[in-house]
């Protein structure tokens, strides 16, 4: 059962990124993000869910699908449902690497209703899951997870998304001595990557987006990874309307229980683009192939999966002309 749903939920991205994928190097950030928001919505169609979107494209009247409260499947078991169809617009957008298509769920309930917001945020992977906070300095953290990995803080690599809100992060990382990888967008790989032996990627430290939190941190909550968090609001509206979503911690550490609070989480990625973790979707003349990741906390494993789709079973296989 557990399986045949992480399948169902496995073409989810694959169409997501199945349609994304053809906008690869267009220059058009959003007919990509509008074609992923589509393909996945349609996928949802043919999954024995009751699901409810409760991180997606927006609120209701800011977005016409996958909107935070939509439900999706039809029908069975009751889900939340965390969704971000193209993570990396730009990326696909401009042919770079690491943008995926993304999904987590979990029982009702136990995905953070996370506002737009940003959020400071800090992910390492299992063996060094104890060695950090997000309320400590980075120095202090990249020590830590040097001496957990049993390594030199400068064979340590710290991915940063590449802001200029960063500036002083980014020079305490080096005056530590540990090595960075900027990233231009797409923080849910940055934090994932560091659970994903070979991306060379140790340490996530920064502020991105806050909905982007939860959904990576349902990957480390089935990794064995720790992430954690703390709202960075941006004005007295987003912390208002948090209050009015109910939101948990609103000014206090928001640790993987606050995030995500189920041991039965699942995260699913496709590769849109090529990148360190996942290669991107590849079309040729008689159909396309995705390669995806399948995390699950209930059955504790994560698959790498290749699907080819195949000329004639074209469900999700979109040509653009
Ligand atoms: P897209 O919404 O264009 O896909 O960008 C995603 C992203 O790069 C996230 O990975 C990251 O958390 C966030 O944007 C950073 O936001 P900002 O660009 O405002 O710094």
């Amino acid at each position: 059962m557990r399986t045949t749903r992480i399948v169902e939920m496995l073409e989810v991205t694959e169409s997501a990124a199945l349609a994304a994928g053809r906008w690869m190097g267009k220059g058009d950030k959003h007919a990509a993000d509008d074609a992923a928001v589509e393909g996945m919505r349609r996928a949802f169609n043919d999954v024995e869910i009751d699901g409810t979107i409760v991180i997606g494209e927006g609120e209701r009247d800011e977005a016409p699908m996958l909107y935070i409260g939509e439900k999706v499947g039809k029908g069975g078991e009751g889900i939340d449902i965390a969704v971000d169809p193209l993570e990396g617009t730009n990326l696909t957008a401009y042919g770079q690497s690491n943008s995926l298509a993304v999904l987590a769920f979990g029982p009702k309930g136990t995905l953070l209703h996370a506002p737009d917001t940003y959020m400071n945020k800090i992910a390492v992977g299992p063996d060094a899951a104890s060695a950090v906070h997000i309320d400590a300095s980075p120095t202090e953290n990249i020590r830590n997870v040097a001496k957990a990995l049993k390594r030199d803080v400068e064979d340590l690599v710290v991915c940063i998304l590449d802001r200029e809100r960063h500036i002083e992060l980014i020079k305490e990382v080096r005056a530590a001595g540990a090595r960075i990888r900027l990233i231009s967008d797409g923080d849910v790989f940055g934090a994932v990557a560091t659970a994903i032996e070979g991306t060379g990627i140790h340490l996530y430290l920064g502020i991105g987006a806050a909905p982007e939190g939860v959904l990576a941190c349902a990957a480390m909550k089935c990794i064995g990874g720790t992430f954690m968090g703390r709202f960075a609001w941006r004005n007295p509206e987003e912390k208002a309307r948090a209050v009015e979503m109910g939101t948990c911690n609103i000014d206090g550490v928001l640790d993987m229980d606050c995030l995500v609070n189920t041991d039965e989480a699942a995260f699913i990625a496709t590769g849109v683009t090529d990148g360190e973790m996942l290669r991107g979707v590849k079309y040729f003349g008689h159909g396309a192939r995705t390669n995806s990741v399948a995390m699950d906390a209930k059955t504790k494993t994560v698959r790498f999966i290749d699907t080819i789709y195949r000329t004639g079973e074209e469900k999700f296989w979109v040509r653009m002309d």
